[in-house]
């Protein structure tokens, strides 16, 4: 096996305030060049956190407190401004939530994008001229509409030229957070398309993060599932979705249409809980139809079967049984409400 080009172990990340929260607490994941990995989780569930700390994006409260980020076989979890510089879009790129933050409003898309390569490379204007013209292309812009200022194209234009600079410094790993959230359903989905077919011709790796599990079911080969800082499943996008065994995913799976054909949607009763401090034991046993004691008083360890899947949850050995069980609606009012 080929060392990761990505290797997150046993993340843990606080931030600072009047009181200390753990926003991610003992993650783990690789990623190899070519891989796809989505994120899901409610909202709140340190998706963004932990995609700001593989970018060295954190704010000034928050900081890597355990574990390291491994990048090509380097500790990064406490790099410098100055290091992150180096790394930051030349190696590892963003593809933010919000295009319009991304851009001036006072100058041409074409020079802004010149500008950015050739604060990175050392590149003449009309090479880094020519260079943005491919790459508009590459993402289905005209060229000629880079002569316009940003408020001149839609939000789907703009979030594809967002893409386009992502891709300007051929990074090995693109990290998109909620890329497409802010735009309409079509646009959405054309975008997402032309994510992945970027991502089979170019072969860089992908975090794909989304609140939603069939965007990143239609995105993604590999697939982690959030819940309250920690990653609560893994494994394959087709097995997980296909035969989930953390009740939490199976909860999910219920709330998205496009996974339940012909079958009425079923929401998770209640919110993530609070984190300052976590919950004793399983962290989603209030909202859990199956929590028993067991659960209540023990964190459950991540149980890894010989699929390769795995599932942090103390009855992954029940889960045909609790597939059954979390598809029926009275199961989750069974639920205590609060
Ligand atoms: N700058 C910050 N300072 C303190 N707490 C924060 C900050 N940013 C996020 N959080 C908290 O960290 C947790 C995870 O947030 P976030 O990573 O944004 O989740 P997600 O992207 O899954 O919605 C939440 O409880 C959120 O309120
Ligand atoms: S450990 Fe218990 S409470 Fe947690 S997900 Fe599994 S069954 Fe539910
Ligand atoms: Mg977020």
């Amino acid at each position: 096996m080929d060392t990761p080009l990505l290797e997150v172990k046993d993340l843990q990340i606080e931030y600072k305030g009047r009181r200390s929260l753990k926003a991610v607490d003992r993650v783990n994941f690789e990623l190899q060049l070519g891989d796809n990995l989505g994120i899901v989780g409610e909202s709140g569930c340190g998706k963004t956190t932990l995609a700001k700390s593989l970018l060295g994006l954190l704010p000034d409260n928050g900081s890597v407190v355990g574990g390291a980020i491994l990048w090509d076989k380097t500790d990064v979890s406490h790099y410098s401004e100055n290091e992150w510089n180096r790394l930051r879009w030349s190696d590892i790129a963003l593809v933010p939530q919000n295009a319009l933050s991304s851009f001036n409003p006072v100058y041409r898309l074409r020079d802004q994008i010149v500008e950015a390569i050739r604060a990175h490379e050392s590149i003449s204007v009309d090479d880094a001229r020519r260079r943005t013209e491919k790459l508009a292309t590459m993402v289905g812009i005209d060229p000629q509409r880079l002569m316009d200022f940003p408020h001149q194209l839609s939000g789907g234009m703009k979030q594809r030229l967002v893409i386009a600079m992502a891709l300007a410094l051929n990074p090995r790993l693109i990290i998109a957070d909620e890329p497409t959230t802010a735009l309409d359903v079509v646009v959405q989905d054309r975008i997402i398309r032309q994510i992945v077919e970027l991502q089979n011709e170019l072969k860089f790796a992908m975090i794909y993060i989304s609140h939603d599990i069939a965007v990143v079911a239609e995105t993604c080969h590999l697939i982690a599932v959030m819940y309250a800082g920690q990653i609560v499943e893994y494994g394959l996008t087709s097995a997980v979705l296909k035969k989930p065994i953390h009740p939490y995913t199976m909860g999910l799976k219920n709330a998205f249409p496009e996974l339940r054909v012909d079958k009425p949607l079923i929401s998770i009763p209640g919110h993530p809980p609070n984190l300052d401090p976590p919950p004793t034991g399983c962290r989603f046993a209030s909202r859990c139809p199956f929590a028993t004691e067991l659960c209540r008083q023990s964190e459950p360890p991540m149980v890894e079967l010989p699929s390769g899947q795995k599932a942090a949850c103390h009855y992954v050995d029940r889960a045909l049984e609790l597939r059954e069980l979390a598809a029926k609606a009275e199961t989750w009012r069974q639920v205590p409400a609060g």
